[in-house]
């Protein structure tokens, strides 16, 4: 049997990793401004982390959720302190499409109703609502297609007035940061009218941060910059350190019934201990204040590069836009100076470290990425 070929890849074997560093198979070095995908929250093989695993590991990994659980309710204390929604309702699940697509549903569940609103750009998943909900045709399955799915522009208060006015909407999904849209960070307005809207005309707001979620941009959610609360967040990627785990969190004027929402493997003791491991490392060490000290360090030093048309983006998670010309630097940044960074299309590269990088490794960035535009005969 071979591999149904839908991944674009890169020619290396990663093998083993510590914090942000990772080596492949031939011993050699990379640094991890990637984290898998904005995974890697707490870095590679964090010794807590293991620890916790390896200890559930040999007591129990999984039992269904026929039976009580303890430690998913340590795991909904923990974050209701760590974030600060102390009085949401956590449901978990597996990944940040199933988080989403829980979400949409619950939220319609809840006030009977069909249309959602979503935006140009965003992504939310593959599964068939959160599909749906994406600005992306390609992925959209015409078995997906639907039109209970309105898109509106971003940032756009008039436009959204105008979907209210002329539809029932069940609810309004917003990445606080789109990620695979090219890191486009969400006015604090525009969240805020949002909520006002959703208020007003009885809709849920949903605050997809499976990226920009879970303390990566110095707040535990991004949209807590706005000031104001969503009803649901999901969240998935930084959650488990990279053990499959996603989750949304619930307001407490959504009720619950038996049997509304459910998963087979979510919220498994496995699973579990590594989100109580991951939040304990977020707690211990501080990583919020990290990620909005070594973001905002990174942040300053690229704007200072005049080939780079705009920074954009808050704490750790950055999208570097170039123009054109300087399209190769993120292979040059993987291949001359092993440094693995994100894209989005067309031409921003996507820095989604570990919350605790270095500011030595920041440098080591810059560094490099400093060479790499200055090798190059391209200014703006
Ligand atoms: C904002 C956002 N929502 C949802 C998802 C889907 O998450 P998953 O790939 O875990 O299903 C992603 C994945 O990149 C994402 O960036």
């Amino acid at each position: 049997m071979k591999l149904f070929d839908v991944y674009p890849i890169n020619p290396i074997n990663i093998v083993k990793g510590v914090g942000s560093l990772v080596y492949d198979d031939k011993g050699t070095e990379y640094l991890d401004l990637y984290g898998g995908h904005a995974v890697i929250s707490i870095g590679h093989t964090n010794p807590h982390y293991v620890k916790r695993l390896e200890d559930q590991l040999r007591r129990i990994g999984f039992y269904s959720n026929s039976v009580e659980i303890p430690l998913q309710t340590e795991l909904a204390q923990k974050l209701g302190k760590v974030s600060g929604k102390e009085d949401y309702q956590l449901f978990l699940c597996n990944s940040g499409a199933e988080a989403n697509e829980n979400a949409l549903k619950l939220a319609s569940f809840h006030n009977g109703k069909k249309k959602v609103i979503a935006f140009r750009k965003s992504f939310h998943g593959r599964t068939s609502l959160a599909v749906a909900a994406t600005d992306n045709p390609k992925i959209v399955a015409p078995v997906n297609e639907t039109d209970n799915v309105i898109f509106l522009p971003w940032n756009d208060e008039t436009a959204l007035e105008q979907a209210f006015a002329g539809n029932d909407i069940s609810s309004v999904i917003i990445e606080g940061i789109q990620g695979v849209g090219g890191i486009n960070v969400a006015p604090e307005s525009f969240l805020q009218k949002i909520r006002s809207l959703c208020n007003e005309l009885n809709a849920v707001f949903i605050a997809d941060s499976v990226q920009c979620g879970y303390g990566r941009t110095g707040k535990f959610f991004s949209h807590d910059f706005a000031g104001v609360n969503a009803d649901i967040y999901s969240m998935a990627k930084g959650m488990g350190n990279g053990f499959p785990i996603g989750g949304i969190i619930i307001s407490p004027k959504i009720q619950p019934s038996y049997g509304m929402l459910g998963t087979t493997f979510g919220g498994n003791h496995l699973a579990c201990a590594a989100g109580l491991a991951v939040l304990e490392v977020i707690e211990q060490e501080e990583l919020l204040n990290n990620a909005a000290t070594v973001g905002g360090y990174l942040i300053e030093e690229l704007t200072k590069f005049e080939q780079v048309k705009e920074v954009r983006g808050r704490g750790l998670m950055i999208g570097i836009e170039l123009p054109e010309e300087l399209a190769h630097a993120r292979k040059e940044l993987l291949n001359k100076h092993h440094i693995f960074t994100g894209e989005a299309k067309p031409n921003v590269i996507r820095l989604l470290p570990a919350l605790n990088l270095t500011k030595a490794h920041a440098d080591r960035f810059l560094e490099a990425f400093s060479t790499v535009l200055n090798h190059s005969t391209v200014t703006q």
